[in-house]
């Protein structure tokens, strides 16, 4: 069957400082993981291989217009597509700040996205619902291509596509669990759902 992998970047340079949004390059780790992937990758098309009988099997990998998806996918050897929808969150005036230094220069704004993380918008921003209407022909696009595809994106985009996917009601899709290093890969089902499994690659 065909499979649909998503994986966060690898570790960028402001994940290790603990600011969101902007658009960092990966770190030290970042770059282990994006050295990594490929032969992780590997390993979970050669058993599709196997279980297909030897059919060559048909990748393309899909990133952000962001460097580091850019750079987590680069030595993957398979036709790239960039796409401005898988792009983070938008954080708007909090863009590039640490949870800290946004509870202290916006306390209303911090407590807000506590009490309401799905429909919170941030000034100048995005909401988790914004994000969930953005990927929306990305999902059409996933659900229409027939080739394996490798989705190199961020954690609340990611949230946004795997609640789909998997079913997840919205006001929980916030708080998925979306680690970094790690590979999931999607499996359609006769009934026409999906399950998933979790591969960490550090
Ligand atoms: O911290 C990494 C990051 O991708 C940020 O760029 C983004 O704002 C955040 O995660 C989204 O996660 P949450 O919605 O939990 O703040």
């Amino acid at each position: 069957a065909r499979k649909i992998w998503f994986t966060r970047h690898g570790e960028s340079q402001y994940n290790e400082k603990g600011l969101i949004g902007g658009n960092s390059s990966l770190s030290k780790r970042g770059e282990c993981y994006a050295r990594a992937l490929p032969a992780e990758l590997e390993k979970r098309i050669e058993a599709l291989q196997a279980e297909g009988q030897g059919q060559p099997l048909s990748v393309a990998v899909w990133t952000s217009t962001l460097k580091r998806t850019i750079e987590t996918a680069r030595r993957l050897p398979y036709a790239k597509v960039q796409w401005k929808a898988l792009d983070e969150i938008n954080a708007g005036i909090c863009d590039g700040m640490t949870y800290k230094q946004i509870e202290v220069q916006y306390p209303e704004e911090y407590k807000a996205r506590g009490k309401d993380k799905l429909c919170y918008r941030y000034p100048a921003g995005e909401s988790y619902m914004d994000v969930i209407q953005r990927v929306e022909p990305v999902i059409t696009e996933l659900e229409r291509e027939r080739n394996c595809v490798v989705v190199v994106a961020h954690q609340a985009v990611l949230r946004a596509l795997y609640g789909y996917f998997m079913n997840v009601p919205n006001k929980d899709i916030p708080r998925l669990s979306m680690p970094l290093h790690t590979l999931i890969e999607l499996t359609p089902l006769p009934n026409g759902t999906m399950s998933a499994a979790f591969f960490p690659a550090d």
